[in-house]
């Protein structure tokens, strides 16, 4: 269907928080991933029809270091590691785009750092 906007700092957030310090965010804010393994932000998306839809995520990453994160639906992890690299500056956000497969109602998005570095910071997706 039409894609829709979930707001990372309307999700749930795990060794995280929910801030505003940065510019050119959508929504509220973001999500500032705590620095280390583990740290997750997880969506709960509704899909009308089951089927393949893209996850598209906006985030930024100051930093020269890749922060790598897995991607995970209702539990079962779809992509593992997928880059998030330095966007430049914490005021820029880039676009990754992930490919998945839905059930139809509502399904659960969880993005997990997979480095000590955590995650990006991660403003929405879209999907
Ligand atoms: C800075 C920045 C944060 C970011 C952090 C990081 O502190 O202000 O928004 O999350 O670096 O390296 O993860
Ligand atoms: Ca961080
Ligand atoms: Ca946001």
């Amino acid at each position: 269907g039409t894609p829709a906007d979930y707001q990372a700092e309307d999700a749930t957030i795990t060794n995280g928080a929910a801030e505003s310090n940065h510019l050119g965010f959508t929504g509220t804010g973001f999500v500032n991933y705590d620095n280390v393994t583990g740290s997750a932000v997880e969506f709960s998306v509704t899909a009308a029809a089951a089927g393949p839809a893209n996850v598209v995520l906006r985030f930024a990453n100051g930093t020269t270091t890749n922060r790598p994160m897995d991607i995970a639906v209702n539990g079962v992890k779809v992509a593992s590691g997928v880059a998030f690299g330095g966007t430049g500056n914490w005021d820029t956000w880039q676009t990754v785009t992930v490919p998945v497969t839905l059930t139809a109602g509502t399904n659960k998005i969880k993005a997990t750092a997979t480095t000590a570095n955590g995650g990006p910071n991660l403003d929405k997706i879209t999907v």
